[in-house]
């Protein structure tokens, strides 16, 4: 077999795999077999890049970075749905198209799925653009981020028009969404709302790596092009779901056709309560007319189709005693208040405890504690009160007084202005921001200290054995051996594990620290940028701001972050110990692009993103962010955005490829 088969076999089981696990839930290899063909067929495409299609499989692991995404216009408009409230409504819109249309019709009842609209557009069964619903009429093409999730198929099988777009939602399971946040609260950035806003904050993320880690799914559920060969929209769903998509299924009650409205509320019903055991949210349920034709004869308004209706469920909302009020400290020193409520059923659980998220909610409802209160299960997860019943309030109800003092260390707290939060400013001292602070320091994509449970943090700590990160390098093994769930060989492991991080590159120990608002990228850049860690101390606001990806609110944290002594104090004891605190010199390896400075857009076949300019730097040469008159070559990958492409040719810069990069590089 030549390679360019090896890859196309190669391809064609990672899509079968792929698609039998990430749409159909089944498994006939296991991870690591699938992982082998995976890392074969990335050899190869690195190899023989001739052979590397843009749909190959292994474009899923993301890395293409867009600098913005281009707008591009529907080719069919993209309408809502009209909402009802009642099961009345619903049965008055039955009524009307029973009227209008004059002959008898089925209903096809789906989920309305609580996530990002998208239409996809696939030309010859391979996936062309992905573009999200903007105002209806225009939208933005996401297409590298739609290519890492797994359930979109990258090429089709089966008897798939020509040219055509599948339109449908895409969403964020509970579970990665809790996983993303906890991550979030580690890395004392601000958590996402609900699985929607995390949907949306991820597709519009400009690296698609993001996207790729993120996990996100789809459910395809409308056809689109010219002449298809369908007569109903149930069946264009079904033929869809043999090309390869991921569409409602008929087993799991998702899609469900009947001619009866008495079903139509059945379905309903069912899932009114249903929902809260599926692994995604869904907001109501969509009713839509079968038959093609009566679709049309149907037509629209000005804002949504008059052949399908959405019927919206309500929050539930029961009522009852506001007990009392504890607050939480978060890891970044946040205050949370928190009801402690009768326990009450809600929504297939017992309700104990609502968010009431900051001191000016309580203010809002004039709290008192023994209040009847009204709570409701929204699209968040955690419930929240929605209001209070005034009218069983008892003048000796005390009011709820916010705290002045941290519950955890007593100081002070603080509302820093335009917040609305309250802080305890104390993160040196205060418990939970501490052992918060260790928890960051020490996970994998940090210091990754390894055998180290937040459990064992917790020991440590109420034994004053650590009081910041600089004491987990003081650790020694007859400390750690006879600790819960210890042993010599976990303490061994761990020690070694803690003296393993001081190699740890400076990008990876800027993130560690925990600057507020530093995240891993912001990291990486500032590392590059500024090149230790006393050039990004002393870095004035407007050299901060130059920097890719740092605004004002990034700039300011690292200033406030580096004006307190402690910090320096800390600084110095994890220098002395030995963690890295400036970037590894690039070795140089020529001179060849002395003093040329280059822009990098698009995907290569060769190399990373990252890869190529570590060796245009490597090389003598400066990456810089826009294209300028100043800037010397644009490099060109596949796919480079054509506004770019125009300001380059207008400038008249050089546009080069990889291999003519190479051979400026003396590479070939
Ligand atoms: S059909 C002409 N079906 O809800 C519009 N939409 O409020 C056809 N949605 O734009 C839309 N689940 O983003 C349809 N099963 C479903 C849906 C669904 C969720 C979203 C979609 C739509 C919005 C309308």
């Amino acid at each position: 077999m030549d390679i360019q088969q090896r890859v196309q076999q190669l391809t064609d089981l990672i899509n079968y795999h792929n698609h039998l696990y990430y749409v159909e839930s089944r498994q006939e290899i296991s991870d690591y077999e699938f992982d082998q063909l995976m890392e074969e067929l990335l050899k190869l495409e690195q190899e023989n890049p001739e052979f590397a299609s843009p749909t190959s499989p292994t474009k899923r692991v993301g890395g293409d970075i867009t600098r913005k995404f281009e707008t591009v216009k529907h080719r069919y408009p993209m309408l809502s749905l009209s909402n009802s409230y009642s099961k009345e409504e619903i049965i008055d819109w039955a009524n009307r198209a029973t009227r209008l249309v004059n002959e008898p019709f089925e209903y096809v009842c789906e989920l309305k799925y609580d996530g990002v609209a998208i239409g996809i557009q696939y030309i010859g069964g391979k996936i062309f653009r992905a573009v999200t619903r903007g105002d209806g009429s225009r939208g933005e093409d996401i297409t590298t981020n739609i290519k890492t999730i797994r359930s979109v198929p990258l090429e089709l099988k089966g008897d798939y028009p020509e040219d055509f777009e599948i339109r449908g939602e895409i969403i964020m399971p509970i579970a990665s969404f809790e996983k993303v946040n906890e991550q979030r609260r580690v890395n004392f950035e601000e958590e996402y709302a609900n699985p929607r806003n995390l949907t949306s904050g991820t597709l519009k993320s400009l690296d698609s790596k993001v996207a790729a880690e993120r996990r996100l799914d789809s459910y395809l559920y409308g056809l689109y092009g010219d002449n298809l060969p369908f007569k109903s929209h149930y069946e264009a769903v079904m033929k869809a779901k043999t090309w390869g998509f991921k569409t409602p299924s008929e087993e799991q009650k998702y899609i469900f056709k009947t001619s009866s409205v008495d079903e139509i509320m059945d379905f309903i019903e069912y899932w009114d309560v249903q929902r809260d055991f599926l692994p995604f949210q869904i907001d109501g349920i969509v009713v839509k007319i079968n038959d093609y034709s009566i679709q049309k004869k149907l037509g629209f308004t000005a804002k949504s189709p008059r052949w399908a209706i959405a019927y919206k469920f309500k929050a539930e909302t029961v009522e009852t005693v506001l007990e009392s009020v504890s607050y939480q400290v978060g890891r970044t020193g946040a205050i949370t208040p928190v009801a402690n409520l009768k326990p009450v059923s809600l929504g297939g659980t017992t309700v104990k405890r609502a968010s009431l998220h900051n001191a000016d909610q309580i203010e809002k409802f004039d709290l008192h504690i023994g209040d009847y209160v009204y709570v409701e299960k929204g699209g968040e997860i955690i419930p929240k009160i929605v209001g209070v019943n005034t009218d069983k309030r008892m003048p000796d109800f005390p009011k709820i007084v916010f705290i002045s003092e941290c519950p955890e260390c007593n100081t002070p707290l603080v509302r820093r202005e335009g917040e609305a939060q309250h802080y305890c400013p104390s993160d040196r001292s205060c418990p939970p921001q501490v052992k918060g602070r260790m928890e960051h320091f020490i996970a994998r994509k940090a210091m990754n200290i390894d055998g180290l449970g937040s459990e064992t943090i917790d020991l440590l700590f109420s034994k004053g054995l650590i009081k910041d990160v600089s004491d987990l390098y003081r650790l020694r093994f007859d400390q750690l051996v006879d600790l819960d769930r210890m042993g010599e060989k976990s303490a061994n492991n761990l020690l070694k594990s803690i003296e393993a991080s001081k190699q740890v590159p400076f990008e990876r120990v800027l993130f560690a620290i925990g600057i507020r608002f530093v995240g891993e990228t912001v990291a990486k850049q500032l590392a590059r940028a500024f090149k230790n860690i006393e050039n990004i101390a002393l870095a004035k606001y407007d050299d901060l701001i130059a920097v890719e990806e740092i605004g004002e609110k990034i700039a300011l944290s690292v200033q406030q972050f580096f004006s307190e002594e402690e910090h320096i104090h800390l600084i110095e004891r994890l220098m002395n110990i030995g963690l890295q605190f400036r970037q590894e010199e690039i070795a140089l390896a020529s001179n060849a692009l002395e003093s040329k400075s280059f822009v990098v857009s698009g995907v290569f076949s060769e190399f990373s993103r990252d890869e190529i300019k570590h060796l245009i730097e490597a090389n003598g040469g400066k990456n810089v962010g826009s294209i300028s008159s100043k800037t010397d070559y644009v490099l060109a990958g596949e796919n480079m955005g054509p506004a770019k492409l125009e300001k380059a040719t207008k400038l008249g810069i050089p546009i080069i490829s990889e291999a003519d990069f190479k051979r400026m590089i003396g590479q070939e």
